[in-house]
């Protein structure tokens, strides 16, 4: 007898027999009928014990949520009434002959396919959460994803390669995951923040081409769309340039679009520089799909006698900008003072704005903490400057550049979801001509993206102020997220040594993390770049989902432990001094 999937029986199988197992969903009991619900990955089937068969009818009672079961049945109308069209199997049912009990379940901690079900519940029983519709979904989303991917880079010759878990600090900012040594104590391993020193040694080996969907660890604060654990899609080539690596990852989005999102429009990919892209957004990971950008105003504000516009006008590290928001007038009071208070998080130290009632009428139409210190003349300028309409509000920040970069970028985040400002469809853009340093919170210089990354020209090593250098990285955004980047590499050793100089890295230190290294492109190294893909930021994104824990069957929390297994966990101390490590006391 065929054994079936429940969402395979439908009408086609009318009066045939079938077998079938899974999950009791539901048992109802009905006057003398037992009505049961029974699921596996593909959906569920309704199940009908009729009280005739009574050996047969008291199994079914003994029954329950959760209970494996195997049935054989005949698969019928169901009666007038009773039909459900809101399920694929809504129209039959299935007249139980013989079932039997695979093995029984406890009442279960939480109701699957529940919404309300609280995440920590969610997590120390995934097992359970697991079997919901939309976990079994992602899940097999993200199989095919990777399936689609694989099978994009094999037919384009490109090699698969594993790199080592066990490995030494690859410096991707954040701190590493450390793993003691037994065999040498006192050193430890580094889990790998990325694998971007084995796939530039791989280039060196002469791979030519190669990829791996690699597991990456990295130490650091964590939010909704980062995990301690993720997984990279990891890409390298040699005798490359930025421009075939763009059309290679359009191309592989193209089929990812085609063959997993069963989208048939053409993808947009647009280009931005960073530079116009924190001075339109204020952040380098814009979301086109939002309408909202920002105008310098300094120039028009030069002569204005206040305090918050005056003390920026004159210091090249400060903006002041405008951002107009149609529609905008229809935020109150209490909201705007809620921006206000929420942009302080950023260090802002408020958000003047003009209301634009009637912008023909500057006396009356436009209402304004900040009108007594603009004139006519000013006030119009800026209202041209933004084109403003009526029943616009426009903001005014003035600050450091981080101050209003990070602040309005927020800002505008926020009144795009709000104001329901956003259009539909996906928005890919590529960030590029990054600088290859910026300041760190101790203002000295740190890579943007990491050290490996090449200057766009290496005579500005020399000529240019450390923070004019412009690299060879771009980033690709989807809806203002990153989801990858990379950039063309360091491939001479003299250049990467100068870069690590630049970083304030010793000859000694250099030596000690990336000796090996700087040995290997010393041996006939190939002009190579690459890119790296966070898998799971991107499934969460594909499939709209709010966080990157529901994209891994088995993620950690927010505060990086795994509540399955209850990991992390303390040890015996036999393992401690194996490893010859003393738990400091005062440590929890
Ligand atoms: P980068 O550090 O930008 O580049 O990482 C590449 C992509 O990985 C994803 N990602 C993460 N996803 C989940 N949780 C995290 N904690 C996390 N951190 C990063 C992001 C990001 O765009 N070796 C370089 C790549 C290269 O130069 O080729 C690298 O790792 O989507
Ligand atoms: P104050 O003079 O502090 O009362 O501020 C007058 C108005 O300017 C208020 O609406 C503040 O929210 C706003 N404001 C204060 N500081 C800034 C700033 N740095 N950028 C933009 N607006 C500000």
């Amino acid at each position: 007898m065929k054994k079936y999937h429940c969402q395979e029986i439908t009408e086609n199988l009318l009066n045939k027999e079938i077998r079938l197992s899974g999950w009791v969903s539901k048992r109802r009991d009905h006057g003398g009928i037992i009505f049961v619900d029974l699921r596996d990955y593909t959906g569920i089937v309704q199940l009908v014990f009729n009280p005739e068969d009574k050996e047969l009818f008291l199994k079914a009672e003994s029954i329950r949520s959760e209970f494996v079961i195997e049935v054989k049945g005949i698969v019928s109308d169901r009666l007038e009434g009773t039909i459900n069209n809101d399920l694929i199997t809504g129209k039959i049912e299935i007249i139980v002959s013989s079932l039997r009990i695979l093995n029984k379940a406890e009442t279960p901690p939480l109701k699957i396919n529940d919404d309300n079900v609280n995440e920590d519940q969610r997590l120390q029983y995934r097992y359970l959460d697991m079997r919901s519709d939309k976990m079994q979904k992602t899940m097999r989303f993200r199989s095919k994803l990777i399936q689609v991917i694989r099978n994009f880079f094999y037919s384009k010759e490109f090699v698969d390669v594993e790199t080592p878990i066990l490995t030494k600090t690859t410096p991707e900012g954040a701190r590493d995951y450390l793993v003691p040594s037994r065999v040498h104590p006192k050193e430890f391993f580094a889990l790998p923040q990325s694998p971007q020193l084995f796939k530039q040694t791989l280039m060196i080996g002469g791979m030519d081409k190669y990829f791996q969907i690699a597991k990456c660890f990295r130490d650091e604060d964590l939010r909704s769309d980062r995990q301690p654990e993720f997984t990279q899609l990891d890409v390298e080539l040699s005798f490359t340039d930025e421009e075939e690596i763009i059309q290679l990852i359009e191309e592989l989005f193209a089929l990812i679009f085609k063959d997993v999102m069963n989208h048939s429009d053409n993808l947009n990919f647009q280009r931005m520089s960073f530079t116009d892209a924190l001075k339109n957004y204020g952040c380098d990971k814009p979301d086109l799909r939002n309408p909202l950008i920002l105008k310098d105003i300094k120039k028009l504000v030069k002569e204005v006698d206040f305090k918050v516009f005056s003390d920026h006008v004159d210091n090249t590290n400060s903006r002041i900008v405008a951002l107009k928001v149609p529609g905008g007038t229809s935020l109150s009071r209490k909201d705007i003072d809620n921006l206000t208070e929420s942009v302080k998080q950023f260090g802002s130290k408020g958000l003047a704005y003009f209301k634009c009632e009637d912008i023909s009428d500057i006396e009356n139409g436009i209402t304004s903490p900040i009108k007594k210190f603009l004139n006519t003349t000013v006030i119009k300028s800026i209202l041209d400057e933004v084109t403003a309409s009526n029943g616009d509000l426009i903001f005014f920040s003035a600050d450091s550049m981080d101050i209003v970069n990070s602040s309005m970028s927020a800002l505008i985040k926020e009144l795009g979801a709000r104001l329901n400002l956003l259009s539909e469809g996906w928005k890919f853009l590529w960030i590029l001509d990054y600088p290859l340093f910026e300041k760190d919170g101790e203002g000295k210089p740190t890579s943007i993206h990491h050290p490996f990354t090449s200057p766009m020209d290496t005579s500005d090593l020399k000529e240019k102020n450390i923070y004019d250098i412009p690299s060879r990285a771009y980033d690709l955004i989807l809806n203002g997220n990153e989801i990858g980047g990379g950039s063309i590499r360091i491939h001479s050793k003299e250049v990467q040594m100068k870069i690590f100089e630049l970083l304030n890295i010793s000859a000694e230190e250099m030596n000690k993390k990336f000796g090996f290294f700087l040995d290997a492109l010393s041996f006939g190294c190939p002009p190579h770049g690459g890119i790296a893909f966070g898998v799971d930021r991107l499934v969460m994104l594909l499939l709209g989902l709010d966080s990157i824990r529901d994209t891994i069957a088995f993620p950690k929390t927010q505060s990086s432990s795994c509540l399955l297994t209850d990991a992390p966990s303390s040890v015996d101390e036999k393992q401690l001094s194996e490893l010859s490590i003393n738990i400091i006391k005062s440590v929890k």
